[in-house]
């Protein structure tokens, strides 16, 4: 199928999704809010006073949620893309890459010495089409996310990531059972079943912002 083909296909079946549709009507901006609304729905993420770190946040629509949720009562949002983004009351936004130390250094300042209580990233790298590519560039945002949480992750604090299953997809499993309590994995209905996309809950982060282990008996 040619590109342009390929690009109106999708365009119409973007119109016709309910979650789109549900957008437009709530004044949303992206059908991804509805994978958060229903995970925090069932989960309890948002809390009041929380602080809450949102990796890849544009064009805003976990952020207007945050906003919401955390934001107006009591909590803080510190939100990072890649793209510029329209502001959001309550959402403080840097634009940048995630993966560049002054973006990290400046999540880092702004968080403060007790680190956040919430890390969420819903970052994806552009899509190319090539399974193993994208897998590949995936699974590496992630893995540079988990790394992160040592600086940025306060101790107990909740980890929610979006993954692809394939290559990969198991080990990092692992790895994030290794550095939280309770791992679990969620599929939103706001997900398209045919995504590889699921996202993984970890709570109980195990270790200090200091590198230290914080819950005894668990591994380092
Ligand atoms: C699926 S969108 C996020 C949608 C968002 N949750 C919402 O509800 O509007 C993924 C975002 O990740 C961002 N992203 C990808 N790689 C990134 C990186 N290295 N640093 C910062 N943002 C990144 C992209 O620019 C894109 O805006």
């Amino acid at each position: 199928m040619g590109r342009r083909k390929a690009a109106d296909r999708w365009l119409q079946a973007h119109v016709k999704d309910a979650f789109v549709r549900q957008s437009w009507r709530t004044g949303y901006r992206s059908r991804a809010v509805f994978k958060l609304q229903e995970i925090d729905d069932r989960d309890r993420l948002l809390r009041p006073a929380t602080t809450v770190i949102e990796l890849g946040a544009a064009p805003g629509g976990w952020s207007q949620l945050v906003a919401e949720r955390v934001g107006a009562r009591g909590g803080r949002a510190v939100a990072v893309d890649l793209l510029p983004m329209e502001p959001i009351s309550g959402v403080e936004f840097i634009l940048g890459d995630v993966s560049a130390p002054a973006v990290q250094e400046a999540l880092v300042e702004k968080v403060g010495p007790q680190g956040a209580g919430l890390v969420l990233s819903d970052m994806a790298p552009s899509l190319t089409g090539i399974n193993a590519l994208d897998q590949a560039r995936v699974m590496t945002l992630a893995g540079l996310v988990v790394d992160f949480c040592e600086r940025i992750l306060a101790p107990r604090g909740t980890l929610l990531i979006k993954v692809f299953q394939g290559e990969d997809y198991r080990g990092f499993l692992e790895q994030l059972r290794g550095a939280f309590c309770n791992v679990s994995i969620r599929k939103p209905r706001a997900s398209r079943p045919q995504s590889r996309e699921v996202y993984l809950l970890g709570r109980g982060y195990k270790r200090g912002l200091d590198g230290s282990r914080q819950i005894a008996g668990l591994p380092s």
